[in-house]
């Protein structure tokens, strides 16, 4: 195998396929929705970089903290050959996984943004040229077959991105995600925790205003996908903590009443003053939590980190 294979397992027409249908669906539906994933081209994956080194947004340090003292215990728990990241993204604190992975034959990296996995595979090559890396552009919440890879496998899902959906989505995942583990594979979760909503606001409402670019790039990803004419101008971001659910919602509030055209749905559509765009929530949980939608998956807690301030935790399950 080469050291760097980039498959495509969505035909390029399915991604835009699945672009209309959410937009159509969201911009249909009271309130008015557009699911995350759609945030990520080459724009949205570099401005999420730059969140990851906000002051404000601590998951990414306190996650790296939990690597960094960690990752030795998961490869010795594990004993990976074949690492699967989903939502890989830059895979910039993977790097401590792959140091510890010391027998790993293959570094699958799966990701929706085709930038960001050209970009951290042709680095990972560069900087491990003995590693080979099998990139995956996928959905990671549609039907994931993986690669023929030498076991066990350990499945990562770091970020808190797994907060990124919503729990009947997070339970239909998790048991996916189990389907594709063997005895002696494991899953390595990092989930973000409740914690003061004060920090939890400003982590996604940041001084310098990244966040909002990043909330209304999805809307210049609709401009220039289906000729739309939003003007993310007329959009003030909104991030929430919803205390009930224990989530933070991401929206976008309209500053007037206007009207916004896509055409290549055929689609006109209205907002007023005020109206809001729901484009992403962010939950936060608890152990007991998590333990209970790792087990209703079939999945079972063996190992819970947190970093020192008990902001971030990573878990890992082991299958039996
Ligand atoms: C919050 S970022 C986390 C990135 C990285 N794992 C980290 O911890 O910094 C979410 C990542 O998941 C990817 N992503 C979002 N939805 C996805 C989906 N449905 N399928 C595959 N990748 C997705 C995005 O492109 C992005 O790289």
């Amino acid at each position: 195998m080469s050291p760097f294979l980039l498959t495509r397992t969505l035909p390029e027409d399915a991604t835009e396929a699945a672009l209309r249908a959410d937009v159509l669906k969201g911009l249909s539906h009271t309130p008015k929705t557009l699911p995350p994933k759609w945030f990520y081209d080459a724009h949205g994956s570099e401005l999420f970089e730059q969140i990851t080194e906000l002051p404000e947004y601590y998951p990414t340090r306190a996650e790296r903290e939990i690597l960094v003292a960690r990752s030795g215990e998961i490869a010795a728990a594990t004993g990976a050959r074949t690492l699967v990241e989903l939502g890989s993204g830059s895979s910039e604190k993977t790097r401590f996984l792959l140091d510890a992975l010391t027998g790993l034959h293959t570094y699958v990296p799966v990701d929706v943004s085709e930038s960001a996995l050209t970009q951290a595979g042709h680095a990972l090559i560069a900087q491990r040229p003995e590693l080979s890396v099998h990139a995956l552009i996928a959905d990671f919440t549609a039907g994931l077959s993986l690669p023929d890879t030498p076991g066990p496998r350990l499945l990562a899902f770091l970020g808190g991105t797994i907060g990124n959906l919503l729990p009947a989505e997070r339970a239909a995942f998790l048991s996916s995600v189990r389907a594709l583990l063997a005895p002696g594979d494991a899953l390595l979760l990092g989930t973000d925790l409740v914690k003061d909503e004060d920090v939890l606001v400003r982590a996604y409402d940041d001084a310098a205003g990244v966040t909002a670019a990043f909330n209304k790039n999805v809307l210049t990803v609709v401009n220039r996908e289906l000729d739309a004419d939003f003007d993310p101008g007329a959009f003030d971001h909104v991030a929430l903590w919803d205390a009930e659910n224990e989530w933070i919602e991401m929206r976008l509030r309209s500053r007037t009443d206007q009207t916004v055209k896509v055409p290549a749905l055929d689609l006109a559509v209205d907002f007023a003053a005020g109206e809001e765009l729901h484009t992403e929530i962010s939950a936060k949980f608890r152990k007991d939590g998590v333990r209970e939608e790792l087990s209703a998956a079939g999945l079972e807690l063996a190992h819970w980190w947190t970093d020192g301030e008990g902001r971030f935790a990573l878990s890992l399950s082991v299958v039996r």
